[in-house]
């Protein structure tokens, strides 16, 4: 069975304004952390190795190379793509290093602007400025390499926008995300939004999807771009409906093969003295709009026989939104010009789930 393994580290310097992942800002606790997932491993019934491994956060580069070293130590090497995430303030020859030799072929940098305007406002200024050089030293060293971009901030000019895209689009893989506003953040208390209006949303968006392509960047899920090969195998998994992924570390969750989704706790103390995961056995309706959700997000779309197999159900198109679709191969996609509008529109099929007959 192909299966794959993240890891959460749930540490980083401060907490950004707009973030609201699982995480602390005191001192990583390697060796807790170190032991946990030693437990799981020696609990676990996992056959084999994994095909993809994908250590993320929080900032895993907090764990600096010793850390980062001991973690890689531990986890099962990966057949075919070990990625890891960095901040660029922690990128250094030596943390890099670290790396290539403990078998990781592809690592994620969080950038989000090279705009100090931009940046200052999500909180990100050092990252801006430690980007350009922490991106040569990448470039020297890894084939395959991603860059993540926020766009659709309040005071984001278009060619700042446009700036930020041409520069990410050296990279071999881009994630760009919108702007979203959690409430238990900074921005989420604001009294001003600090994200643009939908309006302008869809101008940015359709600005990061237009210069990407012309930089030879394919959409192949609503926010992430690659050339040619660089798509992320493990981040794959998430939009299959039947992809299988161990989860380990604070707010991790898994899925199993039979769909049955493995939630570890989202509190840090907690997880690190040794709280147990909780089990969730999806429910038909979960499963249906699981599928929608995830598979419509990406080009290929779903596989229609596929999904009859699994719920007995397949989606009518209610006749007002079937130009924002295509059939084909016994595929059922969204049409690239809709994308953007994907929730909106998974959402208005899960309400044909819940009206069938
Ligand atoms: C959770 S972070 C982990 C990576 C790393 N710590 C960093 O900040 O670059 C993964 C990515 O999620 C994105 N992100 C997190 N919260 C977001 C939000 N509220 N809106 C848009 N993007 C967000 C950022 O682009 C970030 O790079
Ligand atoms: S965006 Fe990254 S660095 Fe900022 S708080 Fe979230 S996980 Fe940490």
């Amino acid at each position: 069975m192909s299966w794959g393994l993240y890891v959460h580290v749930p540490w980083c310097r401060f907490r950004c304004p707009y973030c609201a992942f699982v995480l602390q800002t005191s001192a990583p606790q390697v060796d807790t952390f170190l032991e946990q997932i030693r437990l799981r491993l020696a609990a676990s019934d996992l056959v084999g190795s994994p095909e993809t491994l994908y250590i993320g956060g929080g900032t895993p580069s907090r764990l600096g190379p010793d850390g980062l070293g001991r973690l890689l130590d531990v986890l099962p090497r990966a057949t075919d793509e070990t990625t890891v995430e960095l901040n660029p303030e922690d990128v250094d020859d030596v943390l890099l290093d670290t790396l290539l030799d403990h078998g990781v072929d592809r690592v994620s940098l969080g950038v989000q602007s090279f705009d100090p305007a931009t940046a200052r406002r999500l909180g990100r200024a050092r990252s801006a400025t430690t980007a350009p050089a922490a991106i040569e030293r990448i470039s020297r060293r890894f084939r395959s390499w991603s860059l993540d971009l926020i766009f659709g901030v309040d005071g984001q000019t278009p060619d700042a926008l446009k700036r930020d895209l041409e520069r990410a689009s050296l990279a071999p893989h881009v994630s760009a995300y919108g702007l979203t506003i959690e409430t238990e953040t900074r921005f989420g208390r604001a009294r001003r939004n600090p994200a643009v209006d939908p309006d302008a949303w869809r101008v940015a968006y359709d600005t990061v999807v237009s210069t990407l392509e012309a930089a030879g960047l394919a959409r192949y899920e609503v926010s992430n771009f690659a050339r040619h090969g660089h798509e992320s195998r493990h981040n794959r998994r998430y939009w299959h409906p039947r992809g299988v992924w161990v989860g380990w570390g604070p707010g991790a969750h898994g899925r199993r093969a039979d769909g049955t989704l493995v939630i570890e706790s989202d509190d840090v103390e907690a997880w690190l003295n040794g709280a147990p995961p909780t089990l969730e056995a999806p429910t038909p309706e979960h499963l249906a709009t699981d599928w929608l959700h995830a598979g419509l997000r990406t080009r290929e779309g779903i596989d229609l026989s596929a999904m009859r197999r699994a719920l007995g159900w397949t989606p009518t198109l209610p006749s007002a939104l079937a130009d924002h679709f295509v059939y084909a191969d016994g595929r059922l996609s969204v049409r690239p010009e809709s994308l953007a509008l994907v929730d909106g529109l998974a959402a208005r099929l899960v309400l044909s789930y819940n009206s069938r007959s």
